[in-house]
């Protein structure tokens, strides 16, 4: 069993290059969806009280990038539009169980899940962009921190709901439906698309 993420090889950002605008619409679509999930859980978990504070604080964040990643659209005259999602994302909810609690346990690791591919692949743009779109790789490496941090904020409400061992246990099996998630390359220009999926 896997014990962590499997890594995104540097020649899937190198691919990602000639299709930076579409990453950066893209992005704008990913932050206002990080958002909302966050602010889901506040909807669905009112009585999680410990959520409260840090996942609007997280919210609040990813409404943030939202807003960068407007303003670096508009600094370059990309026009927004709606793009069709990588079935990165569903396929990754599909794992959920339909029970709670463990419902909301795989709701929280996926969501961790998420954030920290966001934050390995936009540290890979941004070396990958930095001598062709220098502007361009500030902006990606901007985010990385922060992201990386939203990933420590939903492992770390999974471990204090649920125990440090129970969160163990179920990230692995996270990690190995995740990698065969990627293994399945939709072949489309996004953030969390397969390992090489624009050759
Ligand atoms: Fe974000
Ligand atoms: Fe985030």
């Amino acid at each position: 069993m896997p014990r962590s993420l499997a890594r995104t090889p540097p020649a899937w950002a190198e691919a990602m290059v000639p299709f930076a605008d579409e990453l950066l619409v893209e992005q704008a679509q990913l932050e206002k969806k990080a958002a909302s999930a966050a602010l889901t859980f506040l909807f669905k978990y009112p009585d999680e009280l410990a959520f409260a504070r840090p996942l609007a604080e997280l919210a609040r964040e990813e409404l943030e990038h939202f807003a960068l990643a407007v303003a670096e659209l508009e600094a370059r005259g990309i026009a927004r539009r709606r793009l069709p999602p990588s079935p990165y994302a569903e396929r990754l909810a599909a794992w959920l169980r339909a029970a709670e609690p463990e419902r909301l346990l795989d709701a929280l690791l996926v969501a961790a899940m998420i954030e920290a591919r966001s934050a390995e692949r936009m540290h890979l743009l941004a070396v990958a962009m930095r001598e062709r779109e220098p502007r361009l790789a500030e902006f990606w490496q901007g985010l990385v921190a922060s992201e990386a941090r939203h990933q420590a904020v939903y492992l770390g409400l999974a471990r204090q709901r649920f125990g440090a061992a129970t969160v163990e246990a179920r990230l692995d099996e996270l990690f190995a439906h995740e990698a065969e998630v990627l293994q399945r390359a939709a072949g489309m220009p996004r953030l969390h698309d397969g390992a090489v999926p624009c050759a």
